[in-house]
């Protein structure tokens, strides 16, 4: 059973809902009628081909676009967000695909960046030492704060762009493709981090086109297919299944191949 099951069987309430919501751009039908709920303490992977509405999804949630229907409900409570610092205020962080990081400026200005309505007044050495914090919570592996970004690696620069985001201690977090530019070892290290952050009991959100990757952390995989919800399924699913809800075709080359490995590993089981 995963952990998301138990949590429903629990009678836990989600952290944020979302009832029938659409967005259209004009004559384009972005996302329609999606229906979603993250719990706390879960890994709800966002999977789906280019243009099935990941992106769209969320940056409604992230109150960049404000949804043309549906409802939103934040633990339990239906919510309308008026752009991204209230959604922000509400408890949902999100780390966009390009970061957004100042490459010239170092790990602790990056960590703070754009806090415009700083309620921490810090000093330097309290930024610091906040910085180092919230990097050791995470068991991230940054040599130094004073390093600035530019010297960083990519899996680095993730690190630092998720810890900013748990610097306003949100209740959500959505990770829109962290491990896309990264190598195997890097990519390992993100993971570990996304479990780090699911650990502290925060619900997190990641879009990702990486089934292994995907694999590895979700607790539920959420497919969308052509704006719509095309299935939920546990993370043991099948390659063959999952490719199948995102592409539509249960026979085309991947499946196929999918398919083929699949059998030869149940042929492999079967000699054991
Ligand atoms: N600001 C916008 N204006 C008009 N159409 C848009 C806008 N943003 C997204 N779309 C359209 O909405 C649909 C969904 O796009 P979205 O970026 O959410 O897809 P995606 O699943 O994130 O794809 P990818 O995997 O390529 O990032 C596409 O048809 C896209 O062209
Ligand atoms: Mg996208």
């Amino acid at each position: 059973m995963s952990s998301s099951t138990s949590a429903r069987s629990e009678g836990r309430q989600p952290i944020l809902s979302l009832r029938k919501v659409s967005k259209n751009f004009g004559a384009v039908a972005a996302l329609t009628d999606i229906d979603l709920d993250v719990y706390p303490g879960e890994v709800v992977a966002l999977v789906g081909d280019n243009g099935a509405g990941k992106s769209t999804l969320i940056k409604t949630l992230a109150g960049a676009h404000s949804p043309t229907s549906g409802s939103i409900l934040f633990e339990g409570k239906e919510v309308v967000m008026e752009g991204p610092s209230a959604a922000l205020e509400l408890g949902i962080a999100t780390v966009f695909q390009d970061l957004a990081l100042c490459e010239n400026l170092d790990v602790v200005a990056n960590i703070f960046l754009g806090q415009e309505k700083s309620p921490w007044h810090m000093n330097e050495t309290e930024m610091e030492v906040t910085s180092w914090t919230l990097l050791n919570e995470l068991a991230a592996r940054i040599p130094s704060v004073r390093d600035v970004v530019a010297s960083l690696s990519g899996g680095q620069r993730q690190t630092v762009a998720i810890a900013r985001s748990l610097l306003s201690n949100p209740k959500i977090i959505m990770l829109d493709e962290p491990t896309a530019a990264l190598g195997v070892a890097q990519t390992a290290e993100v993971l570990n981090l996304v479990e780090r952050v699911k650990a502290k009991g925060l619900g997190v959100i990641m879009i990702s086109h990486n089934m292994q990757d995907v694999r590895a952390i979700a607790d539920r995989v959420v497919v969308l297919r052509l704006g719509k919800n095309n299935g939920v399924f546990p993370a043991d699913a099948s390659n063959e299944v999952l490719i199948g809800a995102i592409t539509g075709a249960t026979d085309n080359a991947v499946s196929r191949r999918a398919k083929r490995l699949a059998e030869a590993d149940n042929k492999v089981e079967e000699l054991q």
